[in-house]
């Protein structure tokens, strides 16, 4: 007779519900909202600067990409899933960058996770500044190198990390425009810092690219480091493209490399051929339409300043990214729900998202914010701003 299978135990997940109670006594529960199709609020909290997911040609090139090429792209870029519309896209992103080459991967998360573990290693230190995107500190953690995280835009710390490195090989990595406050990494700076201490810079320009430097080129193109032999960008496509994706753009060699040992290029289904198809064309359209990005900016720099003078705790833009400093965590959310039931969609950032422990809304401008947006936007805001929020 055999013995009855013993029953799944219940308990194995109770640390679960231990560890929920904590984050919500902390106020940091996430919650989904799913958005409508065609929303009637004000959206200040996406990533669609340029407002181009929405455009008729770039909507239209992806679908028409779908028929063409199916719906998903059926396998890695090495086996099944690369087609024309890849390669298309590689070659147009790195002459526009003005880089030797480009390397498309399935989101920026994935090309930063790739980028980081390939060009470094055991042999390797990795400075980075501590503000960094949690995919790069994804690529950190799994890079098996020597990693320093210094103090946030501290070039001196990145120096003295690098003059005491005991690894012979070096990788400083950066963001160029800091997701959280919407700050501008000093680039020259750290690529003079690096070319003296034999270490290559990697720079996301995930809130760059679109939206800084000549036509949208990027800040790393505007710091005139594009085409470096010792400088690599990481993109994503879902941002000022209003796509979805990755890439890699930089030296052949290091392109090249990336093919040979990026897992997360590697191991990953390949880009949909309807995203890069909508990537593509949305770079046409920036390229048609070169004030886009300056359009941003000034939105931006509008936004920032009527916040400012309402008495707000405003960060002063560099790109698109505004941060505004709530009192707590818990003010933070509801801040940010009271804003949604008037009608304007704004982020919200706490621990563990903001490493310094301010909880923020995060305002994105667009291209296509009008001066009675900004008057709405800033009048709720204001209006639903908690005690403690107003200086
Ligand atoms: C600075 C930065 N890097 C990388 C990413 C990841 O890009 P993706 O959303 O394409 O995975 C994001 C966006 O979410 C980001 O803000």
């Amino acid at each position: 007779m055999t013995t009855p299978p013993t029953p799944p135990p219940d308990e194995v997940f109770d640390w679960l519900d231990v560890e929920a109670e904590k984050r919500a006594s902390a106020g940091l529960v996430r919650q989904l909202r799913p958005r409508p199709a065609r929303a009637d609020e004000l959206d200040l909290a996406g990533n669609d600067y340029l407002g181009l997911a929405r455009d008729k040609r770039v909507a239209g090139a992806s679908a028409a990409a779908a028929l063409r090429w199916g719906a998903g792209s059926t396998g890695s870029r090495l086996v099944t899933g690369s087609t024309e519309l890849h390669t298309e896209l590689e070659l147009e992103l790195a002459r526009f960058c003005g880089a030797q080459a480009a390397l498309v991967f399935s989101s920026g998360f994935a090309a930063n996770l790739g980028a980081v573990t390939a060009l470094s290693g055991s042999e390797s230190a990795i400075v980075t500044d501590k503000y960094i995107h949690a995919s790069l500190i994804e690529g950190c953690r799994l890079s098996r190198a020597d990693v320093a995280a210094v103090a946030h835009s501290t070039p001196s710390a990145i120096k003295h990390a690098l003059a005491t490195r005991r690894k012979p090989r070096a990788l400083v990595v950066t963001d160029s425009v800091f997701s959280v406050d919407g700050d501008l990494a000093p680039l020259d700076e750290l690529a003079g810092i690096c070319r003296s201490h034999g270490a290559a810079l990697l720079v996301d320009d995930a809130h760059g690219f679109g939206v800084l430097g000549e036509g949208g080129r990027g800040a790393v193109h505007a710091a005139g480091l594009s085409g470096a032999p010792d400088v690599v960008t990481t993109l994503t496509l879902s941002k000022s493209l209003g796509a979805q994706g990755g890439a890699v753009v930089g030296p052949r060699r290091v392109i090249k490399h990336l093919i040979d040992t990026a897992r997360s290029f590697i191991f990953d289904t390949a880009l949909a051929p309807a995203s890069v198809a909508a990537a593509l064309s949305a770079l046409h359209a920036l390229k048609e339409e070169p004030g886009l990005a300056g359009k941003v900016l000034e939105n931006a720099g509008n936004l920032a300043m009527s916040l400012k003078a309402a008495g707000l705790k405003a960060s002063v833009p560099d790109a698109a990214v505004i941060s505004v400093q709530a009192p707590s965590a818990e003010t933070a959310v509801a801040w940010a729900a009271a804003c949604a039931e008037q009608g304007i969609r704004v982020g919200c950032f706490r621990p563990p998202s903001v490493p310094d422990g301010i909880s923020r809304l995060r305002l994105t401008a667009r291209a296509d914010l009008t001066e009675s947006d900004v008057d709405r936007a800033v009048k709720v805001i204001t209006a639903t701003a908690p005690r403690g929020a107003i200086a």
